[in-house]
């Protein structure tokens, strides 16, 4: 079975960045290869691991919806799509990626995630790893996508109002009784070292704090200049920040 971490959190807290850092550490330790899935109907992992091409889930939903009328009989929805598993699927040095993207008019996210749901079913077993990012908020929470992973992190900014809202979706993962095989939270863009009045309050929360990572000079100018996330240098600050977090959320 393969590891499966998924990301939450509040708008802008730096998911997308922590998944390209995980993945980046992943690749490092030759934890290959990882199926990496954007979840985000409105997501930009793409951009910030300098994929181009590639179609999203939601457009081959929206081909099948137009062509499902043409196909033969007995032929089925599941068994079109599956063929077309394929062309929504980029292959990258060590990792495979998957946008789920959108598909247009009311009701499609619905299915557009089953649709993912069931690629993923179908093409996890290869994987020893699945990184997932995800949209802002909890709504992925209820997700079947989300539903069973071994490690969510959560992600808050350096404030108090980040971390309750990290609170907040904590709790809603355990009142949802997710098969989450357990939780971490992230404090992201920390200036330097977390501030003592911020730690006490995780300490208080219960969370597992899996690690802090600073503000970095070069993932913003990385950021500006449109370039991979995945070609960070070495000795990287917010990058060895990172492999602590993946250590805490893979030991045993
Ligand atoms: N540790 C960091 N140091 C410097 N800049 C960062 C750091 N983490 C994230 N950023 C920057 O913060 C911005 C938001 O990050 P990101 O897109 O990863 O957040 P997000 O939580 O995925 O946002 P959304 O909720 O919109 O999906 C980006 O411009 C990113 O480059
Ligand atoms: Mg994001």
């Amino acid at each position: 079975m393969p590891f499966s971490i998924a990301i939450s959190g509040k708008g802008g807290t730096g998911k997308t960045t922590l998944v390209a850092l995980i993945l980046k550490e992943l690749l490092r330790e030759g934890k290959t290869p990882v199926l990496v899935i954007d979840a985000d109907h409105d997501g930009n992992l793409a951009g910030v691991l300098g994929i181009k091409g590639g179609r999203t889930g939601g457009e081959v939903v929206e081909e099948m919806q137009r062509k499902v009328s043409d196909f033969p009989p007995g032929f089925s929805k599941d068994q079109w799509l599956e063929a077309k598993v394929a062309e929504v699927m980029v292959e990258e040095r060590g990792y495979d990626f998957l946008s789920m993207g959108r598909g247009e008019g009311p009701g499609c996210y619905c299915y557009v995630n089953s649709v993912l749901r069931k690629i993923m079913d179908s093409v996890t077993r290869d994987y020893p790893y699945i990184l997932m990012d995800n949209a802002a908020g909890m709504e992925h929470l209820s997700r079947r996508t989300t539903r069973n992973v071994d490690v969510l992190l959560v992600v808050s900014d350096h404030s108090m109002k980040g971390l309750e809202s990290s609170k907040r979706i904590a709790e809603l993962a355990r009142e949802l009784d997710l098969e989450i095989g357990r939780m971490g939270l992230i404090i992201n863009r920390a200036p330097g070292e977390a501030d003592q009045r911020l730690l006490k309050e995780v300490e208080a929360s219960g969370l597992e704090l899996y690690g802090v990572i600073p503000e970095d000079e070069e993932i913003r100018r990385y950021d500006l200049e449109r370039r991979s996330l995945l070609e960070l240098p070495d000795g990287n600050r917010a990058a060895e920040a990172v492999r602590e977090v993946l250590e805490r959320a893979t030991k045993s």
